[in-house]
C-alpha cells in the first residue's frame, strides 16, 4: 500500500491513549417535563451527573441514564410523579449495531471500484474522509479544489473542498459538518452531498452551477476521531482545560459570545472555551471566511438530531430583520424535503425553536460576517435512535438534506 503525506504528518501526536468508554447497560428515556419543577428534578439529575442531555422538545425530552443511576432515577421521576418511556434499552448495543464494518472486496484491494473508501452504507473514519476529498481534486481537477485552512488542538488538518466552474461573478456558500463529534450523520451527509454534486452538477440548473461552493466535512476532526476510538458520544472539542476536556464549538464563535445556553465551567457539555475564537478551529473558520475573497451568501451548519431547519438568532428568543426571508426559505426547504419523500422537519428562529444558545456559528455567519441565508440544520432522527443513527439511514438522510441545501443555495444565487 502506498503510504500517503497525511499518514506521515500526523502519526505521532495524536494518540490519547484512553480506553474505549463502554455503555452497557445505559439506557435511552422520553421523559414528559410539562411544568417547571419536573424540569428542576432532571435539572438536578444532570447536575449529580446521573443522566444527560441528548435533545427533544419543550414538552418530552432525551436523556442518556447511566447504568448504575437507572433506579436512583427511577424513583426521583416516579416520587415526583414524572412520566417517562425507555426508548433504547440497551445502548452499548445500539452502539454496535450501529455501523456495520464495510465489507471490501478483496479482489479490489485497498481502494474500492470507485477510487475510493466512502460507501455512505457505514460512517467512516477521518483518514477516508480527507483521502476522498484528495481524491476528488485529483479526479475532476477542473472543478474541485481542497485545501488546509488550519488544524485542530492535536494537529489534525482541517481540509475543505471548493467546488467552482471559476466563473468570476459567482456567488459563494458554506457548508460545514460534524462541528459536534458524535453527530456522525452529520459528515456522511456532507460528503455524500459533495459526490452527488460533484457526479450531476451539469444536470443542475445554471444558477446552481455558478455558484463557489466550500465544503468542510469535518470541523472538529480531534473530537470526531475521540468518537469513534473512545467515548461514541463526545461532542466537544478535545482541547485540555483543567480536570475536563474539550470546548464546545458551537459556542465558542463570536457574537454575544458567552450568553446564554453556554457554560462557564469545562466539565460542562456547552462550554463557550476561555474567550471567542478561543479554539484553532473556530478560529481557522473565521479566518478563512473573513480573509477568503468570495461574494459570501449562504451559511449552512449540519448538526443532529430532531429534524429542524433553524436560522438566527440562536443567542436568544429574538429574530433578525430579515427574519420573513429566512423563514420563507427554510418553509421551502422543509416542502422539498416532504415533497422527496422525507420525514418532517421543523423550521424556525433558532433561540425560539429550540434553545437558546449563543456563540454559535450560524449566528456568526449572519451577525458578524453578513452572510444572509444563515442555517443550522439539525438532520434525523426524532429521538428512536438521537445520535446513534444506524448507517442504514446515510442515504435517505443525506438525500433530504441535499433538498435542503439546493433551495438555500437557490436564494443565495438569487
Ligand atoms: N443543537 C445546536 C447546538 O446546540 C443548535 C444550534 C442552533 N444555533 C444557535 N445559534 N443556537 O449547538
Ligand atoms: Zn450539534
Amino acid at each position: 500500500a502506498t503510504l500517503r503525506i497525511a499518514d506521515v504528518e500526523f502519526e505521532k501526536p495524536l494518540q490519547e491513549n484512553e480506553e474505549k468508554i463502554s455503555y452497557a447497560g445505559s439506557q435511552l428515556w422520553k421523559v414528559v417535563l410539562e411544568t417547571n419543577s419536573k424540569k428542576k428534578v432532571i435539572a438536578k439529575l444532570r447536575d449529580t451527573r446521573d443522566l444527560s442531555m441528548w435533545g427533544g422538545n419543550l414538552t418530552a425530552i432525551d436523556v442518556l441514564v447511566k447504568a448504575k443511576s437507572k433506579g436512583l432515577v427511577k424513583n426521583q421521576l416516579d416520587l415526583n410523579g414524572i412520566q417517562y418511556e425507555i426508548i433504547i434499552d440497551d445502548l452499548q448495543k445500539a452502539i454496535d449495531d450501529e455501523n456495520p464494518p464495510v465489507d471490501e472486496d478483496e479482489d479490489e484491494g485497498l481502494e474500492n471500484r470507485q477510487g475510493h473508501r466512502m460507501t455512505w452504507q457505514a460512517y467512516h473514519r477521518l483518514d477516508d474522509v480527507h483521502s476522498y476529498l484528495d481524491y476528488l481534486e485529483q479526479t475532476y481537477p477542473a472543478l474541485c479544489s481542497s485545501q488546509v485552512i488550519g488544524s485542530s488542538v492535536h494537529g489534525r488538518p482541517l481540509k475543505l473542498l471548493k467546488i467552482s466552474n471559476g466563473k468570476p461573478g459567482n456567488k459563494a456558500i458554506w457548508v460545514d459538518g460534524g462541528m459536534h463529534a458524535r453527530e456522525w450523520i452529520s459528515p456522511a451527509t456532507v460528503t455524500y452531498i459533495i459526490n452527488h454534486l460533484v457526479l450531476n452538477i451539469d444536470s443542475e440548473p445554471n444558477e446552481l452551477q455558478n455558484i463557489d461552493w466550500y465544503f468542510l466535512p469535518i470541523a472538529n476532526p480531534d473530537g470526531y476521531e475521540y468518537s469513534h476510538t473512545t467515548d461514541r458520544l463526545w461532542r466537544k472539542n478535545r482541547a485540555r482545560s483543567g480536570q475536563c476536556a474539550g470546548t464546545d464549538l458551537n459556542r465558542n464563535f463570536g457574537y454575544k459570545w458567552g450568553g446564554k445556553g453556554s457554560g462557564r465551567n469545562p466539565c460542562q457539555e456547552i462550554y463557550a472555551g476561555t474567550g471567542p475564537f478561543s479554539e484553532p478551529e473556530t478560529a481557522a473558520i473565521r479566518t478563512f471566511i473573513t480573509s477568503t475573497k468570495a461574494k459570501w451568501r449562504a451559511y449552512v451548519s449540519f448538526h443532529s438530531y430532531g429534524q429542524y431547519i433553524l436560522y438566527p438568532w440562536g443567542y436568544d428568543r429574538v429574530v433578525t430583520p430579515d427574519y420573513k426571508e429566512l423563514q420563507t426559505v427554510a418553509q421551502k426547504a422543509s416542502n422539498a424535503i416532504r415533497a422527496s419523500g422525507g420525514p418532517a422537519y421543523t423550521f424556525g428562529p433558532a433561540g425560539s425553536t429550540l434553545y437558546p444558545a449563543s456563540g454559535g456559528s450560524d449566528d456568526w455567519a449572519k451577525g458578524t460576517v453578513g452572510m444572509k441565508y444563515a442555517y443550522t440544520i439539525e438532520l434525523r432522527d426524532s429521538g428512536r435512535y438521537g445520535f446513534v443513527l444506524p448507517a442504514t439511514y446515510i442515504k435517505p438522510t443525506a438525500t433530504e438534506a441535499w433538498q435542503a441545501l439546493r433551495v438555500i443555495a437557490q436564494a443565495a444565487a438569487a
